[in-house]
């Protein structure tokens, strides 16, 4: 088989020249930035070869890199037939925004010239983690593979100026909730916008500051972080203890609904959910029963629903495994 230039043989892995040669043929977009927020998540901005595509806010994108490529240490070790190092490994990515520039003005993903991704690193899991390894593993000016189309339906479509709209992500599934707030705020959206996002630790939260700034700056804007592993959720003899603040309790406690600062009712309110399936409340067919609801089953008994016209009482969901 060739590659372009380059002949796979399935039965040894490529040397460094072949590599070059791989890398040449199949990569189209360079890292042009990285911002890592710790060890473990990172904001990466790259830049396509062909320039950025035209997208909705909410879409996402497959990022590739080559099998050939090494994994950053300290991450699970992979034992891959030969054949496989020739080949690349393909995942989807929702495309964030960095919501401020270094003046702190708002930026929507239109304002900049590359696309920035937000990326939690898996270390290990069931099967040995593939891209994010090596994702990690890339500085400023190295080269990987970005799919030329934008794709998917988790977009703003439907939402009149006068609507509210609720975003709600764990982890780095606030990545394309960023893209369309900012979007919202740029066009002047008149209804009021609440960011929840929830993560294990205050230092997974990535983009609180910029978030902060817009929350200043906007009267209708509300970021809402919160945490589930810090100490202020899990000992109970603290002054500052808050408790458990899954997405689920704060929704059915009513906190939620107060600090976003309007109700949380399906004739007025979109509401989007990204992030961990169980957040959602999603399973597979083999997988066993949640053992408690997502956020779909809480607000689909509360009037809203899961189909049908784009509209409030919509709830749309994007799912990242
Ligand atoms: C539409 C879509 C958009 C996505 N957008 C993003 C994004 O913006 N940022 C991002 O970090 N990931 C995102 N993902 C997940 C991403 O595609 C990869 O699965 C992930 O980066 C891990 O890749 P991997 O090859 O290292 O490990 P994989 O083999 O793909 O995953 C191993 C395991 O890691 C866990 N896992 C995967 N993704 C996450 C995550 N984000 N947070 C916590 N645990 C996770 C799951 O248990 C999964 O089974 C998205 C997935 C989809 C389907
Ligand atoms: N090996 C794997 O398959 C695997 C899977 C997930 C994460 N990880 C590792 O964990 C690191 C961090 O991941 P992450 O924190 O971004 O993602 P995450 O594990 O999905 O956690 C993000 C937030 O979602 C919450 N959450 C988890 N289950 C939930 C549920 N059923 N309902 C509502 N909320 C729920 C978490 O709360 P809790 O604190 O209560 O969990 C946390 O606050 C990653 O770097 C990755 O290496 C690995």
């Amino acid at each position: 088989m060739n590659h372009g230039n380059t002949k796979v043989c399935s039965d040894r892995v490529p040397d460094e020249q072949e590599i070059s040669e791989l890398r040449a043929v199949h990569y189209n977009a360079a890292v042009v930035g990285r911002i890592d927020i710790h060890d473990d998540l990172a904001r990466f901005q790259i830049r396509p070869d062909r320039g950025v595509p035209r997208f909705a806010p909410g879409q996402y994108v497959a990022l590739g890199l080559g099998y050939w490529e090494r994994r950053l240490p300290g991450t699970q070790a992979e034992t891959l037939p030969a054949k496989k190092h020739w080949r690349m490994v393909r995942r989807a990515y929702s495309i964030s925004c960095p919501l401020v520039d270094a003046s702190e003005a708002l930026v929507t993903c239109d304002d900049i010239d590359f696309l920035e991704f937000y990326v939690t690193l898996i270390r290990t899991a069931e099967e040995p983690p593939a891209l994010t390894p090596r994702l990690f593993a890339l500085h400023p000016g190295d080269r990987l593979f970005v799919q030329p189309r934008v794709v998917g339906t988790y977009t703003l479509e439907g939402i009149a100026p006068h609507e509210n709209v609720l975003l709600l992500g764990t982890g780095t599934g606030e990545a394309p909730h960023n893209a369309m707030a900012a979007a919202l705020l740029k066009q002047g959206h008149q209804g009021r916008i609440a960011v929840a996002c929830c993560a294990r630790l205050a230092d997974d939260l990535g983009y609180t500051r910029a978030h902060d700034v817009l929350m200043n700056r906007y009267a209708n804007y509300r970021y809402l972080p919160y945490t589930t592993r810090e100490p202020r959720n899990l000992d109970s003899s603290r002054g500052d203890y808050v408790g458990n603040e899954r997405l689920q309790t704060v929704y059915r406690s009513g906190r939620l609904e107060s600090e976003a600062g309007f109700a949380i009712d399906p004739r007025t309110t979109h509401v989007f959910l990204c992030g961990n399936p169980l957040m959602i409340g999603l399973r597979r067919g083999s997988d066993p029963p949640l053992l408690e609801p997502g956020m779909l089953q809480l607000l689909l008994s509360d009037g809203f629903r899961e189909e049908g016209e784009a509209g409030p009482g919509l709830v749309r969901y994007e799912k990242y495994w």
